[in-house]
């Protein structure tokens, strides 16, 4: 492994967007048993997909404010659990993070995907479809386009591709999503959604999927445990006392008491995502919740033991991703928060639920703890 890591994240440099980002992925490749060969591939793809960005010295300031992670860092990461096998290393980047503006930004994005399409033999057709909605000539923020890849062993990954519901304005962003749901064929799809505060991605699966989804991301701030086990509108999907428990373990017990307490004074949305494979019930058929759970801790040993927690809730094995927080920083997990930047359960029909874990790659900072008590403060220095 070594000797092959030289090539990719080696001839970058450490201290480059790339050579940061493409050496973490290489040694969470290693944590989710991918072999040398694909891990390679990956990383290459990594720092081509980020273009110029790559090679961007870290002591320069972001070459774009994305808020796709807290510090700026165009990249991130997350390890997706089931039982009985390896989690699923996946990457989310901007590839357009260095185009200079929202528009170039969208448009550098299509050419990556539609470059990686070509490359991988998969269809852009339905993302071709909507590109009147979410590109704009003037779009508006606060994205244009991000893309995650889910590394698969084979070399060929799975690709998604995020988009921007207010890219007309916040005012049109329920209207856009409507458009872009009836457009590809999910009619009912819309008034199948729960109420929220605000949409926030549109997304599309592309490649070798069994069952690509549409998958539509809505804010709910200052939710309740209770508020979160009504959100699922999926056929089959999970019960309100599982949607509860799962809240409850990874925004604490506490969480109910929204905002203002010793952790964080203001807190990210709770986000709920639900998903659509087929266009005859109009049901949605997959439904996830994102906890950012970095605002309900005062640093990451919390995350940490919150993630350990649910995973053992749903009989998952925690070890790998305390090798992947290893793998990605050699800080202790007391010296800050926001390295792990969500937790999420997914539910998606015909399979047993997933827990997800949002892995920052603090490129270019580290959020401080909050509230710690002298004694801790002194043994985190
Ligand atoms: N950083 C943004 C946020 O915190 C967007 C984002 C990145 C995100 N990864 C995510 C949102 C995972 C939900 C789940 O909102």
């Amino acid at each position: 492994m070594s000797a092959r890591r030289l090539d990719s994240a080696k001839a970058l440099g450490a201290d480059t967007v790339g050579g940061r980002t493409a050496g973490q992925l290489l040694r969470l490749c290693e944590v989710a048993g991918l072999d040398t060969k694909d891990s390679e591939v990956y990383a290459r793809t990594l720092t081509d997909m980020l273009g110029a960005v790559a090679e961007r010295p870290l002591d320069l300031p972001p070459a774009w404010p994305t808020f796709l992670s807290d510090d700026h860092t165009p990249v991130e990461f997350s390890l997706a659990f089931v039982p009985d096998a390896a989690p699923t290393l996946r990457v989310l980047l901007e590839p357009g993070c260095g185009a200079g503006g929202l528009a170039r930004n969208g448009r550098t994005g299509l050419r990556a995907v539609r470059k990686a399409a070509r490359r991988w033999g998969f269809s852009t057709d339905r993302l071709d479809e909507l590109e009147d909605l979410f590109f704009p000539p003037s779009p508006k923020g606060p994205l244009a386009l991000w893309c995650a890849l889910e590394l698969q062993p084979g070399g060929v990954p799975r690709v998604k591709v995020y988009l921007n519901p207010a890219a007309s304005g916040q005012k049109r962003a329920a209207r856009t999503v409507a458009k872009a749901l009836r457009r590809l064929g999910h009619r009912q799809a819309f008034e199948a959604l729960p109420p929220g505060d605000r949409h926030l991605f549109f997304a599309l699966d592309l490649g070798d999927w069994e069952e690509p989804r549409v998958k539509v991301y809505l804010a709910h701030h200052d939710l309740s445990a209770a508020e979160a086990g009504a959100l699922s509108r999926m056929e089959g999907g999970p019960s309100p006392a599982q949607t509860e428990a799962f809240f409850r373990i990874a925004a604490g017990d506490d969480a109910d008491a929204a905002g203002g307490d010793d952790r964080r004074p203001v807190r990210r949305p709770v986000q709920s995502c639900h998903s659509f494979t087929e266009t005859s019930t109009g049901l949605p058929s997959g439904f996830t919740l994102y906890v950012p759970v970095r605002d309900y801790v005062r640093h990451d040993g919390e995350a940490l033991h919150r993630a350990t927690a649910l995973l053992g809730h749903h009989g998952l094995d925690p070890a790998p991703l305390v090798r992947a927080v290893a793998a990605v920083t050699s800080r202790r997990p007391e010296e800050g928060g926001g390295l792990i930047a969500y937790l999420a359960l997914a539910h998606q029909q015909g399979h047993p639920p997933r827990v997800t874990t949002y892995i920052s790659s603090e490129s270019y900072a580290v959020r401080p703890p909050v509230g710690l008590l002298p004694a801790e403060a002194a043994t985190a220095g």
